[in-house]
């Protein structure tokens, strides 16, 4: 049951009698629409009106418009204006560039500027090397997309991606000092965004490929991987996966489980499911039953293309076919990256005895997680309301930390499953529980555990 919250927040303005009973009233309006209140400031006072800064959470943006009408229709209040707090964050970028040097003069511009720096450019052409060195190569990642998948949304295109691909650039900097640059490319021809990024690479210590929608996804990184001296890594594949191992590992610790032992659903076989499963097989679980919309994938199954011939060739050892339904009898795990609401707790007990449930589609899970909370042991989700929240933020930005610092060319499974053990065991015995597998977004142990672990598996 989703509750309101601070996506769809607003703050209301607003013009009300001086009474006792305003406030009152108006607070009273909100909660009768179902609106929860955040702040209530009084900016204006005057002998016949106060005008005041109503702000509160709604569920949506439907919802918000409702509140502020029920507000309109109270006797002597007058709407002024209402803002939507999600776009005021947004208003001109989340980012900017600033300069770590001082500009005060002539002397700084002649040694930050011409005619200084043009002696560090003749460095750098005789030794290319320096560039990580003497430029920001050293700490800069771009942040590509085309704007094909962007969130759940779809293909929205370049510009509309933008303010996602800030909000990432942000991630970067705050968790682990990573200075991120979005790159919105005007193009999903496969051939034109491979040359586009080998084109502006020279400036780069890495490449977080994003939103770029599957199959393309594949192909694009594994080529750019193969042509590039830095490494590229596809934060909807690799930083899902790492977060699933992770939470995987420390919830096969609550229930007493081998991952050896374990029959594995994964549900969804595209951009982060083909990920999670060949992060899972260096693991070697027991099986991997994996599942799309077409129901499971098996070695007969007609129309695979070659991403899903290379998982039905790995999985599925008993080579079986069926529905998403067959395959949850007795597994000990479900890790749904696919669609809303796909089946109930009918179909959970029909799981292994301490089921575990990973249901990440956003924003609505495979599963509403009270129901599989019925019967599993231990339940999962993308959301920020339930507990166990499965998000990337707990790995990329100590990822890029690890491999900009290790000055890596590559990144390799071993540095991905490094990456999933520092998270998981940042979540020690003495907090590790079935609402605690993974620690949170804001622990700031999180991103430098990763970085050395990722900068160790990259030395070794
Ligand atoms: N919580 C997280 O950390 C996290 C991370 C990555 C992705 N996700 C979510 O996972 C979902 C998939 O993301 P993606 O980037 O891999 O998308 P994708 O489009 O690349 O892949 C979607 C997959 O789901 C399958 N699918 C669709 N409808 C289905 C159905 N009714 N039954 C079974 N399978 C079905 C498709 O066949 C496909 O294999 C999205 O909802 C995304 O938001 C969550």
């Amino acid at each position: 049951m989703p509750v309101p919250g601070p996506g769809y927040s607003i703050t209301v303005r607003l013009e009300a009698p001086p009474s006792a009973s305003a406030a009152g009233d108006l607070t009273s309006a909100v909660g009768r629409a179902g609106g929860v209140i955040t702040a209530f400031d009084v900016v204006e006072s005057h002998n016949d009106r106060v005008v005041i800064d109503l702000t509160c959470n709604a569920l949506s943006a439907n919802h918000a418009k409702d509140i502020t009408d029920t507000l309109e229709t109270l006797p002597g209040i007058v709407v002024r204006k209402v803002s939507d707090r999600t776009f005021l964050v947004h208003l001109g970028g989340k980012i900017e560039i600033s300069s770590k040097v001082p500009l005060r003069n002539r002397d700084d511009l002649s040694r930050a500027y011409t005619p200084g720096v043009a002696r560090v450019c003749e460095a750098i052409a005789k030794n290319p090397d320096d560039a990580r060195r003497l430029t920001i190569k050293r700490n800069t990642v771009a942040v590509v997309t085309d704007g094909s998948a962007v969130l759940g949304l779809g293909n929205l295109g370049p510009a509309a991606a933008l303010p996602v691909m800030e909000g990432k650039a942000a991630l970067f900097k705050k968790f682990a000092g990573v200075d991120a640059w979005p790159v919105c490319l005007d193009t999903q021809d496969t051939e034109e965004i491979i040359r586009a990024v080998e084109l502006i690479a020279p400036v780069y210590g890495g490449i977080n490929l994003e939103d770029i929608s599957a199959p393309r996804c594949f192909e694009i990184e594994a080529r750019l991987r193969e042509k590039l001296d830095i490494p590229v890594f596809h934060d909807d594949q690799h930083g899902t996966a790492i977060v699933v191992v992770a939470a995987l590992r420390n919830a096969l610790r609550v229930v007493g489980k081998d991952i050896k032992d374990c029959r594995i659903t994964v549900c969804g076989v595209g951009a982060a499911g083909s990920a999670i499963i060949r992060l899972l097989q260096a693991q070697t679980p027991g099986d991997i039953i994996a599942v799309d919309v077409d129901g499971i994938v098996h070695r007969d199954r007609p129309g695979l293309d070659a991403n899903l011939k290379s998982i039905a060739s790995s999985t599925n050892k008993d080579n079986q076919s069926g529905r998403l339904h067959d395959a949850l009898v007795g597994s000990d795990v479900f890790i749904g990256v696919s669609a809303p609401n796909l089946f109930g707790a009918e179909q959970v007990a029909t799981m292994a005895k301490d089921a575990i449930v990973f249901a990440l589609a956003n924003p609505d899970p495979e599963i509403d997680p009270m129901e599989a909370q019925q019967h599993a042991a231990v339940v999962a989700t993308g959301r920020s309301d339930f507990p166990n929240q499965i998000n990337n933020v707990l790995a990329f930005p100590g990822v890029f930390r690890g491999l900009l610092d290790a000055h890596a060319k590559t990144i390799t499974d071993a540095m991905l499953l490094a990456a999933a053990e520092a998270i998981a065991d940042v979540v020690d015995g003495d907090r590790l529980n079935a609402s605690f597998i993974v620690p949170s977004v804001f622990d700031n142990t999180v991103a430098p555990a990763v970085a050395e672990a990722v900068r160790k598996a990259a030395a070794s």
